[in-house]
């Protein structure tokens, strides 16, 4: 047994180090001597200064660069064991950097509104109320970035943008790229409009300046994007405002974040004599995660050195695509972490939204009048549906599935995002509805009393079970929402029933938003993975009020209240049985 899995783990080892040697050498994650690569991070994440390792990756520098550095360096000198201690150490960084958050500061959105509209169309009283808070909770995560970062972005790690920003909370300190998508339909739910657009505006400055949207605003993040939703908030703001001016202006800057995806993040696929041209999470860069060195540096300790710099760049494609971290990516005889190989995956997730991303641009262009870009998006769009056909969607299941191109192999297991084509609609069969739905029911993954678990695989990471997230429940309710089939629409509010449960009981008892959820248990926060649980939660209110403005007639705040008003029937019952069976007893 032990002979066969070392047998098994040197095939592994050897197929990914000779797929993966061209990988040898790769950038760090930034250029920074400060905040990416050099000596001072790796001493001070290595000797392990702060619980999480983002807390000194936020600190913004009270000198130059230069200074910092050379002052670092003369820690050295005087130490010719090249050995710094603890107390040095912890001298050195309070003298030389500010602590996190002092570049960026609590803003008020002028735009946001006491009651809007969607509020009022809630049935459930309860429910109104805490749409009302959830309104309120917007004045709570408002940030603006501090003209010092502007005037000298060397001292920082957070990225200058225009304008203010909604954060998810709690340690993100920062904007983050997907989340705020589900941030600014909530926004505009909110009728604020103005923010929503100057978050917008944001984006469109980094893929202006950066040619990449980063996962978050730090500079760290700059080598990694998150999934591709900017062209979705365009289009969710021109479902509001139609603002053709607006979109005249900014459409090359949608086509140039699309052609970045297909230029640094494509990949073909040979499957029976044919090439297809499909994407994934890829991430060119070496070397630990910035905000998370010493957890990366001390796994990759545990691998042979040729294959060290295929994990880190692995590990940094799996937090590109936002399920950081999943055994959606493991595949390896190892089963955890150290077998991610995210690289390897053409995602049916990410093939969707580029799906839809393709549909959005053609529609904008044809609207703008610019008939040449239109059709090169159509023609693009109906080759990533007869791609994603012919490479992810498997009929024996009747789902599409992750491909892996290294070991050609459909992952057969449980994802929410195995439905993002649906959601897409990246598809031209409307015979898939059925088979996606009874794929559903099969899966087992329905079976859950808060909602649609991330995977059925229980690893202690936190994309994957027990833990539920916002998005994915958004995408596949609206997915499911938007066919034709009644039963897909009712699995689809009965999945929104569960997630507004969730979160509701959740809010009741510990009078707060998560950024994940338990689909199992009362109404708890999710856990696992590597760092705490947190607040705020952008994401999750943006999705609770689209679910509440979609089905705000039907949706109950009353599951537990039901259960106690049973009990309270139940519970006289009870009594008077057991009471007569006393008496019945008695001599
Ligand atoms: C995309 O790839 C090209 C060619 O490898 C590279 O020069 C460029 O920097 C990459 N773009 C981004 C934004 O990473």
């Amino acid at each position: 047994m032990m002979k066969q899995k070392g047998w098994l783990v040197t095939f592994f080892v050897i197929f990914y180090v000779l797929k993966t040697g061209l990988l040898a050498d790769l950038p760090p994650p930034c250029d920074s001597q400060i905040y990416c690569t050099g000596d001072i991070i790796h001493e001070v994440q290595m000797q392990k200064l702060f619980e999480d390792d983002k807390h000194f990756v936020d600190m913004g520098l009270r000198d130059t660069p230069e200074n910092t550095i050379n002052k670092f360096k003369s820690l050295y000198t005087r130490n010719p064991m090249r050995s710094i201690s603890r107390e040095t150490l912890i001298e050195f960084v309070n003298t030389s950097f500010h602590e996190p958050g002092t570049e960026i500061q609590q803003w008020d959105p002028p735009d946001w509104k006491e009651s809007p509209k969607f509020v009022s169309n809630i049935s459930d009283s309860n429910l109104q109320k805490w749409a009302k808070d959830l309104n309120d909770l917007w004045k709570f995560l408002g940030r603006k970035i501090k003209d010092e970062v502007k005037v000298e972005p060397e001292k920082h790690s957070q990225i200058y943008v225009p304008n203010p920003l909604i954060v998810p909370g709690g340690r993100f300190r920062e904007f983050y790229y997907w989340d705020s998508y589900w941030v600014i339909n909530g926004l505009l739910l909110s009728e604020m409009r103005d923010t929503a657009r100057g978050m917008i505006e944001n984006f469109l400055y980094m893929v202006d300046k950066y040619g990449i949207i980063p996962n978050g605003g730090r500079v760290y993040y700059l080598c990694r994007s998150q999934p591709p939703f900017l062209t979705l908030m365009m289009e969710s703001y021109m479902a509001n405002q139609n603002n053709l001016t607006f979109l005249r202006q900014n459409i090359h800057l949608l086509a140039k974040e699309y052609d970045f995806w297909m230029n640094n993040r494509s990949v073909s696929v040979t499957l029976n004599g044919t090439d297809y041209t499909l994407n994934r999470y890829y991430v060119p860069a070496g070397g630990p995660r910035p905000e998370a060195y010493s957890a990366d540096y001390e796994q990759a300790q545990k691998l042979a050195e040729e294959e060290k710099t295929p994990f880190y760049s692995d590990i940094k494609a799996a937090a590109e695509s936002g399920w950081d971290f999943s055994s959606r990516w493991f595949y390896g005889p190892r089963g955890n972490l150290l077998d991610t190989k995210t690289n390897s995956v053409v995602p049916a997730d990410l093939n969707a939204i580029l799906c839809r991303v393709e549909r959005i641009l053609a529609n904008f262009y044809t609207q703008l009048d610019m008939p040449q870009e239109a059709s090169r998006f159509s023609a693009a769009h109906t080759q990533r549906i007869d791609a994603v056909h012919n490479v992810l969607w498997d009929d024996k299941l009747g789902v599409w599935l992750d491909y892996n191109v290294e070991l050609q192999y459909r992952n057969p297991n449980f994802y929410p995002s195995n439905l993002a084509p649906l959601w897409a609609s990246c598809y031209t069969n409307s015979a898939v509805v059925d088979k996606v739905v009874s794929y559903l029911e099969k899966s087992g993954a329905l079976s859950y009393k808060n909602g649609l678990p991330t995977s059925l695989n229980n690893t202690g990471q936190q994309w994957d079970f027990p833990n539920g997230w916002a998005p994915l429940q958004h995408m596949v309710i609206e997915g499911l929402e938007k066919t034709q089939s009644a039963k897909a629409k009712e699995i689809a509010f009965k999945l929104a029933q569960k997630w507004v449960q969730v979160n509701y009981d959740a809010y009741k008892k510990y009078n707060a938003m998560y950024e994940k959820y338990d689909v199992e248990g009362d109404g708890k926060p999710g856990g696992g993975g590597e760092y705490e649980v947190q607040l705020g939660f952008g994401w999750s209110n943006g999705v609770i009020m689209q679910l509440l403005d979609l089905y705000g007639t039907r949706l109950t705040s009353s599951a537990i209240t039901t259960s106690l008003s049973f009990l309270t029937v139940l519970f006289p019952v009870l009594i008077t049985a057991v009471g007569i069976h006393f008496m019945q007893c008695l001599p």
